[in-house]
């Protein structure tokens, strides 16, 4: 697939998706979220790739939420169907997958883009951030997971707040509850999520995917995530990863797991 709304940079183990409709705040349309769901597809079936980092063109905006320009005509169904869509192709894919990716918000993360950063595995944010979920404002709520997002990330006081208010909040008082791992000056925001990055991608890649996995579970109440935690750990001891691990810590080595 030919891209247009996004940059993808395979650099390493990484994959680096850049938002890339600067002059639209790198608003989320149509095409933009089948670039996306295309790019993060291909990343889970290419094993030379550990990992994403999400990122949006220029200084000023992450996200800017979904393209309001696109569904200011739309009736109930259409708006379920933009709904159900985004979550399949894009923001499900992102929260479950196996491989851990990470947002780099580099300015205003709202709606869905705030939405796209809840279902990354992890945030880093930049100084001049500003988060929120405005769509009360346009006689909406939060359609790609924020109302069931936010809420597992920060809890129902200040998921309320957020989405009632919807206020926005710059990067340190989002920091200060929780949602955001952490804020650094813009400068150093990919640098500091491509070392992020990298460190996860030193650990064991199989326990890596099976601790997504089972805190993944903690979510979903159909099923017993303290089981799922019990297999996961249970199938660890049949890895060439835990056999490696081990033997590096005994031999007083660094461990050198293989991606497969
Ligand atoms: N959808 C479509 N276009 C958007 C957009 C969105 N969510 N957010 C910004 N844009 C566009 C603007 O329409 C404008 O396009 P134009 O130059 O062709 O008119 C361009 O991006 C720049 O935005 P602008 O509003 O001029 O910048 P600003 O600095 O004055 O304000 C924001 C920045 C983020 C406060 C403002 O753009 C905004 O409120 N955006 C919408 C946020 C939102 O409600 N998101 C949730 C959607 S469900």
């Amino acid at each position: 697939m030919k891209y247009e709304n996004i940059l993808v940079d395979k650099k390493e183990e990484i994959l680096w998706i850049t938002i890339n409709r600067e002059s639209k705040l790198n608003a989320l349309n149509k095409p933009t979220l089948d670039e996306l769901n295309d790019a993060i597809s291909n990343a889970q079936n290419d094993a030379e790739i550990g990992g994403i980092i999400i990122t949006g063109a220029g200084e000023k905006a992450f996200v800017a939420g979904a393209d309001i320009s696109e569904f200011s005509s739309y009736n109930n169904e259409e708006g379920k169907v933009l709904a159900k869509q985004g979550h399949d192709k894009v923001f499900d894919l992102i929260a479950n997958s196996p491989k851990p990716v990470i947002a780099a918000i580099n300015g205003f993360a709202l709606g869905g883009g705030l939405e796209l950063t809840l279902a990354c595995q992890i945030r880093i944010a930049s100084e001049n951030a500003k988060l929120g979920l405005p769509e009360v404002t346009l006689g909406l709520i939060p359609g790609y997971g924020g109302t069931q997002r936010l809420t597992q990330l920060v809890g129902r006081g200040k998921a309320m707040e957020m989405i009632l208010t919807a206020d926005m909040i710059n990067a340190e008082s989002a920091l200060s509850f929780g949602l955001v791992n952490q804020v650094v000056p813009l400068v150093d925001l990919l640098a500091t999520s491509e070392g992020m990055m990298k460190k996860i991608l030193s650990r064991s890649p199989k326990a890596i995917k099976a601790a997504i996995t089972a805190i993944n579970a903690s979510l979903d109440s159909s099923i017993n995530g303290f089981e799922v935690e019990i297999e996961e750990f249970g199938n660890c001891f049949g890895t060439d990863d835990f056999k490696e691990g081990v033997a590096a810590f005994l031999e007083k080595r660094k461990a050198n797991f293989k991606r497969d």
